[in-house]
This record gives structure tokens, C-alpha cells and sequence, in this order.
């Protein structure tokens, strides 16, 4: 995800967009630039950093123009550097671009423009997009951008400018959020409400497949046939800190949100993106053994998945913590495959266990969001999450992508291995495409949740029971509620519980239970019924909760999906179920005390 911003005016459009680009910053911040149309042609700076090292070099050496784009980016294709920064400006410097999305078959159009001697100066997927445009260019601005985008397939956010049109911005989409801002003294395009809040809050959304065309005077709207639209403006209400959280109350909540489009982006990289590319450089037949290792959420992400890959590849899954596997000495060697599991890329036990799996010359492969992070560039392979910047210190989009992506491999590796017929590997990707759907449908019911949470906001601890995948997921859903409720939770196996722990189920104990399991529900449902004889309440969460259950129990009930990939779900119930707890606590959710959002030392 990144952040775009344009300006056509009566005003000096570089401070304008770089007070937009601060507000567009949560959608990624690793570099930035803006692009302005000058006397002699296209001004451009850009670089590597967070904004204000933009604005310092600025500061250095001003710009100006009446016309201008920015970019604040969060890298998907080719890592954060000056050279792969926005805006891209063609070869011929008559176009110039910022981009927010991913465009799947740049390669392809890559390959061809350079067999036209085209030159490219970034690895992005974006800078095609600058290339095609001015491949496409004769003169008519709108008809080469209806030709380029033609070619496009996947998701795109476009600003554009021409440099023989120095009075006219154009914009158009697909799959990701464009808006127009009119202001009195000029009109803006933007990734978000945020960055022109300041000047206007009458915008228009653009929608797929629709032109804006903007000078001084107005916006004027097309369809990619080039008919003209009639669009109407609408009135934002929001306050300029809503906005930056699209509304939500918190970012923690957006990001729950966002998992849907998260999904699919994820399973679709790994259908026949960049992520099939990566697992496709991988043969599994070369491993005896995989490790998978991380910290906190990654961690569970891993424990789910170890049942994953060994149901489908038979393939014996050790899942360690980074932490403790960085000094144990681990016995993995060249027929082992270490993945390491992370966020931010930047996790110090991760980092120094991944250099312990190098040191013992195993193979490591690397599941990231941040693209060019330590733990992405010092592995053997790597697969790049698409969940985007994830602000909330509490993670869930990204936890949810690991997850589609683990999967996603589990599968490619077990058809590889003969495990899985190709009519099975189509079914169970069948399933991984239906989860945003569903993970949607449940999105809807946060009322539901809502109201289930209230009510336990005053539990002093809360237990959560599952076995197989399910009992992953307890860990998580243990976690996201202690790191933002501040409430005590642990985490058990059901069939764990009675060998111990049970001691401490008192009357009015809460127990969340998961059951996503059809064979394994009625072995819950017996640990459920052990604690409720001892007192305690059970919320069960999941597709396989029984129909009756007794006066102290009750349900979350969640669309059914495949056993193996269910966590995908349930974890969204539980993400929703501990917001809603601290929410009702008035606690700080986006920066609980005590944690950062990653853990760079030891
Ligand atoms: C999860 O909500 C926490 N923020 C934390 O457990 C996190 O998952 C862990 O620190 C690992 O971070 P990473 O994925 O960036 O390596």
C-alpha cells in the first residue's frame, strides 16, 4: 500500500503535496518523492527515507510549479532505494507517474518494452507504467492512458503528468482508492480523504474504469470508452485524525478490516504472482525436515501452518522460537529447510536465528512484509507478504497473511511431492479463494462480537483452549487479548488443560473454546463441559460449535470453511473479540504499554 497525492492550481503545489504526503504516511513510509512540471521540464526528487528527509532536501533546494505528484511508498517490487522511489518519469521525460497497487504482469510488459530498447532505471513494477505511457504516447494524453492501462493487469492508483500538458492532471484505478479534492485554489487527486482535508472536504471518489481529467478550473470525468461521466461530490465529515484511520476509530480496527483484500491480494501472488515465482525457485523433494521459526504472532502463524504442511506434504515440521532456537544449537543442516517468519523484518532473535540457519548451511526462506528488511535480504529465498504498512502495534492483517502464504506453500510443496493430485491442489486453492468472502461475511457481524465482548471485560483472566489448528489460534487469540486488554490469558491444548491448569478454573472462569474441527468437536466439547462443571463460562468460536450447549455456554459461530485453513477465520473472530475488550476499557489499542512494534533488540 502507498500513498499518492496530486495538485494542479493558482498555488506553489510542492508544499502543498508534501503536507498531503504526511498525511498519507501510514500507507508507507520506507521512501518518497514528488515530481513538479518546471520551465525546463519535469523536476523531480526523490529518495530512500522517511518524508521529512524529503522536506530537509527541499528545504536545500526548493521547488516550485503549479502542477506537481508525490509519492510515499511502501515497497512491493524491488526494495526501498532512491532509484525505485516515486514519482517514475519515462525515457523520453514526457511522462511522469506514482503509483499505488500492484501490477501482476509487469514483467511481461517489462520484457517487451525493453526489446524496444526502453531503459529502465528502477526494479518497480510501477516504472512500467511510465514506460508503457510514453510507448502509448502520440500526442493525446487521455487516448495513451486509456491504451496503458489497457495493458495493465492487476491493481493500480495512477497520477499522471504530461509534460506537453503542463495545465492537466489524470487520474484512474482499479482495486485501489483514488479521490479528487476540489479546493477553491486548485484540485487535488489522493490515495485518502487525509491529504486535502486541509483545503477542502468536498471530494468525488473515483470509481474503476473512470478518468478524472484535471486543470485550474475542474475536474472533468470519463469512462475508459472516453464517453464523459457526470459524477456528483460529496461532503466529508470526518475530523483529520479519523480520516488518517479511514474512519476507524483506530488502526487496530482498520487493519481487522482490511484483511479481506489482504487474502486476496495474498492468494493471488501466490497463484500467479510474485509469491508462485518465489515458491516455485523451492523443491521440497530436496528437504528431510523444515523448521519454521519466529517470535509472538509470527510464532503462532508457524504453529498453525506445521499442521498444515505436515497433513498435506508429510513432511515432519519442527515450529521454534527464534528466541530459543537461536542457542540451542538446532540440528538442521543442508536437507533442511528454515523459514523464518516476520512482520517487520527486523526482529533481533529472528535475525540471529536466521544467521544461525546460514551457519549451519540450511536453506532459509523468509516470509516478510517489509520488503528489502535485514531478515528479506540476508535469506536464501524470500516471499513477500501483501498485506501493506500494519501501524497497530498489535498485528493482524499481516498475521493473516503469513498465514494465506504458509498455506499457499504448503500446498505448491505437497503437489510437487506427488502428495496431491492437480485436482486436489485446485480444490484446496478453491478454498484459499473463497476465505476473503467469508472472512467478509464475518467482518459484517461485529455487532455481534461487539456485544459478546462487553461482557468480559471484567474477567481477571481468560483462558482459551483448541487442539490442532484450532490450538494455535488460542495462542494468538490469547496474545492479541493480552497485548491490548491487559487482561491475564493463557493458552492450552484442550486436551492439556486437565493435566494441571484446570486447577485454576473457578466459578465464573471464562474459556474461549475453538472448535473448527468436525472430528475433534466433540473432544472439545468434553473439555469445555470439564470446565463448566468446575464453574467456568465457554464461548466457543467456530463452525463446529455444538447446536445445544448448556445455560454457560455460549457461541461465536463462524462460516465453515476447509479444517486446515479455518484459523484464517477464526483469528479474525478473536482479532475483533480482544478490540472489542479493550475498546470497552478505554485502553490506548494502537500503542499498548510496554511493546513496540517490533522488537528490534534481544
Ligand atoms: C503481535 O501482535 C506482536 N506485535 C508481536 O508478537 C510480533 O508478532 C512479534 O514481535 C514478531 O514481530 P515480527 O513479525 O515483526 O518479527
Amino acid at each position: 500500500m502507498c500513498g499518492i497525492i496530486g495538485y494542479v492550481g493558482y498555488e506553489n503545489a510542492v508544499p502543498i503535496i508534501l503536507e498531503g504526503l504526511k498525511k498519507l504516511e501510514y500507507r508507507g513510509y520506507d521512501s518518497a518523492g514528488i515530481a513538479v512540471c518546471g520551465r525546463d521540464g519535469f523536476d523531480v526528487v526523490k529518495q530512500k527515507g522517511r518524508l521529512d528527509a524529503l522536506e530537509a532536501r527541499l528545504e536545500a533546494a526548493p521547488l516550485s510549479g503549479h502542477m506537481g505528484i508525490g509519492h510515499t511508498r511502501w515497497a512491493t517490487h524491488g526494495e526501498p532505494s532512491d532509484a525505485n522511489s516515486h514519482p517514475h518519469v519515462g525515457s523520453r521525460s514526457k511522462i511522469a507517474v506514482v503509483h499505488n497497487g500492484i501490477i501482476e504482469n509487469y514483467q511481461r510488459l517489462k520484457a517487451r518494452l525493453e526489446q524496444k530498447g526502453i531503459r529502465f532505471a528502477s526494479q518497480t513494477d510501477s516504472e512500467v507504467v511510465a514506460q508503457l505511457a510514453e510507448t502509448c504516447y502520440d500526442g493525446d494524453i487521455m487516448e495513451t492512458v486509456v491504451k496503458a492501462v489497457g495493458r495493465l493487469e492487476g491493481s493500480y492508483a495512477l497520477g499522471i503528468m504530461c509534460l506537453d500538458r503542463p495545465d492537466t492532471l489524470i487520474a484512474v484505478k482499479k482495486d485501489n482508492p483514488l479521490i479528487i479534492g476540489v479546493a477553491a485554489h486548485g484540485l487535488f487527486i489522493a490515495s485518502d480523504v487525509p491529504a486535502v482535508l486541509r483545503h477542502t472536504n468536498l471530494v468525488y471518489y473515483l470509481n474503476d474504469g473512470e478518468i478524472a481529467v484535471l486543470n485550474k478550473d475542474g475536474a472533468r470525468f470519463y469512462s475508459l470508452d472516453r464517453e464523459p461521466l457526470q459524477k456528483h461530490p460529496e461532503t466529508v465529515t470526518w475530523s483529520l485524525d479519523s480520516a488518517e484511520k479511514g474512519g476507524y476509530p483506530h488502526f487496530m480496527l482498520k487493519e481487522i478490516m482490511e484483511q479481506p483484500k489482504v487474502l486476496r491480494d495474498t492468494v493471488q501472488s501466490a497463484v500467479s504472482g510474485e509469491a508462485k515465482a518465489a515458491a516455485d525457485s523451492l523443491d521440497p523433494a530436496r528437504f528431510d525436515k523444515i523448521v519454521m521459526t519466529a517470535c509472538g504472532s509470527a510464532y503462532n502463524a508457524g504453529v498453525a501452518a506445521r499442521y498444515v504442511f505436515e497433513k498435506l506434504c508429510r513432511v515432519p515440521v519442527e515450529v521454534e522460537l527464534a528466541s530459543e532456537f537461536r542457542y540451542k544449537d538446532a540440528i538442521i543442516g543442508e536437507k533442511t529447510l528454515v523459514i523464518l517468519i516476520s512482520q517487520s523484518g527486523e526482529t533481533a532473535d529472528t535475525i540471529a536465528a536466521m544467521r544461525e540457519a546460514n551457519a549451519k548451511g540450511a536453506v532459509t526462506l523468509s516470509i516478510v512484509n517489509a520488503v528489502g528488511s535485514t531478515v528479506a535480504k540476508e535469506t536464501a529465498h524470500t516471499i513477500y507478504t501483501l498485506a501493506g504498512p500494519e501501524i497497530a502495534v498489535a498485528t493482524t492483517k499481516a498475521f493473516s497473511a503469513q498465514l494465506a502464504l504458509l498455506y499457499m506453500l504448503a500446498i505448491s510443496f505437497a503437489y510437487k511431492l506427488g502428495r496431491l493430485s492437480e485436482t486436489e491442489r485446485d480444490a484446496l486453492t478453491d478454498e484459499m479463494k473463497a476465505l476473503p468472502g467469508k472472512a467478509e461475511a464475518l467482518l459484517g457481524r461485529t455487532d455481534e462480537i461487539q456485544h459478546c465482548a462487553a461482557g468480559c471485560i471484567a474477567y481477571k483472566s481468560i483462558f482459551f483452549i483448541g487442539r490442532n489448528v484450532d490450538y494455535a489460534i488460542a495462542l494468538e487469540g490469547s496474545l492479541k487479548l493480552k497485548e491490548i486488554s491487559y487482561i491475564h490469558s493463557e493458552a492450552y491444548a484442550g486436551g492439556e488443560l486437565k493435566h494441571g491448569t484446570i486447577s485454576l478454573i473457578e466459578d465464573n472462569t471464562l474459556v474461549v473454546a475453538l472448535s473448527n474441527c468436525e472430528r475433534l468437536a466433540p473432544k472439545i466439547m468434553s473439555n469445555a463441559e470439564q470446565v463448566a462443571s468446575r464453574g467456568a463460562r465457554v464461548l466457543f468460536v467456530g463452525s463446529c460449535a455444538p447446536a445445544e450447549m448448556g445455560d454457560r455456554m455460549s457461541v461465536i459461530r463462524l462460516p465453515a470453511a476447509h479444517e486446515l485453513f479455518s484459523p484464517s477465520l477464526s483469528v479474525v473472530a478473536l482479532q475483533l473479540f480482544s478490540y472489542y475488550v479493550a475498546a470497552n476499557k478505554g485502553l490506548d489499542i494502537d500503542k499498548p504499554r510496554n511493546l513496540a512494534k517490533s522488537v528490534t533488540v534481544e
